[in-house]
């Protein structure tokens, strides 16, 4: 069964074309992000614009790099929650347009499954269930993957997203956005000792997390060397950083392996593009002879054949969107459209 996706969520506008939840014909992404830097984060108006002008190319062109016409397609599917409420209605809008003009089913997907499912791709023996980590800029949750279309969250951000969390402090350090991206390589020249940082918990919810009070520490502390004239090594602050949001993420999530009796863990979402979290979590899967799934670095970030391919095991769980489906901005992992 071939799908083509569409994805709108945020600042990229992406298309693919997608065979039986697994096989990608066509992966097309046109990012925003240039634009975007200019302001040191995503404005939404000029990304729902934006979208507006890339939809229609972003998606003739998925169609011709699978050497396919829209006819050739089983079905549509398109991100429909959560994101940027303006961003994923030109999306939801578009593709219930062609979906009604091919007449052809139209499958609304979750944003987080989506992400979830690159995983699906990157490693086509992968089935629930797992336990899955999803750090993106706008979420970070352990979710029980119980089945393709079952899913429950047991911890999840009290403040900041990991990915939030990264960009924040990199724009203090001085680096563009997005700066999680940008710290990632800065700090695999620092020295991750070089500054004591917080790790800090939740009291009473181990599998929680919470972001901000360690990024007001290094925000401090640079505030603190500025107003003394000192000058603080980026590549060692870096370091020590990532290594302080990577402990909490990695200490949370192997506790809930632990407690779960979880046999594969697997992350997902931008931030599973990490050095130090890809390394830490190989290892210690390893330690505990326990099955370590991420995806390839080119699924990591928002895409459209991640969409494809949960779209994929949504559709043989049933699930059809009507022309009555709306774009939500935020949306339970474990809800249907
Ligand atoms: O999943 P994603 O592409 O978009 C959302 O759904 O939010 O995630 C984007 C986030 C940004 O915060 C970005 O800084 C972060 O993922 N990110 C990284 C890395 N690559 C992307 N954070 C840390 N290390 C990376 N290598
Ligand atoms: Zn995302």
């Amino acid at each position: 069964m071939r799908i083509l996706a569409l994805e709108s969520s945020c600042d990229e506008t992406a298309a693919a074309v997608v065979e039986d939840g697994r096989t990608v014909l066509s992966n097309v992404v046109a990012s925003q992000v240039e634009e975007h830097r200019l302001y040191g984060g995503v404005v939404p108006e000029i990304a729902s614009r934006r979208h507006c002008e890339a939809v229609c190319g972003v998606t003739r062109e998925a169609l011709a790099q699978a050497g396919m016409a829209l006819h050739d397609v089983d079905a549509l599917a398109v991100t429909a929650a959560p994101g940027l409420i303006g961003a994923l209605l030109v999306g939801v809008s578009y593709m219930k347009g062609l979906a009604l003009a091919a007449k052809k089913p139209l499958v609304p997907v979750h944003h987080l499954r989506s992400h979830i499912a690159a995983n699906y791709i990157t490693f086509p023996d992968l089935e629930p269930p797992f336990l899955c980590l999803v750090v993106s800029g706008g979420h970070s949750h352990i979710i029980e993957v119980k089945s393709w279309t079952d899913l429950h969250v047991i911890g999840r951000t009290r403040d900041d997203a990991a990915g939030e969390a990264f960009d924040k402090a990199a724009r203090a350090m001085g680096m563009p956005y997005p700066g999680g991206v940008e710290m990632d390589r800065v700090a695999e020249t620092g020295n991750d000792k070089a500054f004591s940082l917080p790790r800090p918990s939740v009291d009473g919810a181990p599998y929680d997390f919470s972001f901000s009070g360690l990024k007001t520490a290094v925000i401090n502390l640079l505030h603190n060397a500025a107003q003394r004239g000192e000058t603080v090594h980026i590549p060692d602050l870096a370091a020590s950083y990532r290594r302080a949001v990577v402990e909490c993420l990695t200490r949370s999530f192997l506790l809930a392996a632990r407690d779960t009796g979880a046999k594969t863990l697997v992350i997902a979402g931008g931030v599973s593009a990490n050095r130090l979290l890809r390394r830490e979590l190989e290892a210690a899967c390893k330690e505990r002879e326990l099955r370590f799934c991420r995806p390839d670095l080119s699924l990591c970030g928002d895409n459209a054949a991640m969409v494809g391919s949960q779209a994929y095991f949504e559709y043989q769980a049933g699930s059809r969107a009507t022309m009555a489906l709306n774009a939500r901005a935020s949306m339970d992992i474990a809800a249907s459209f």
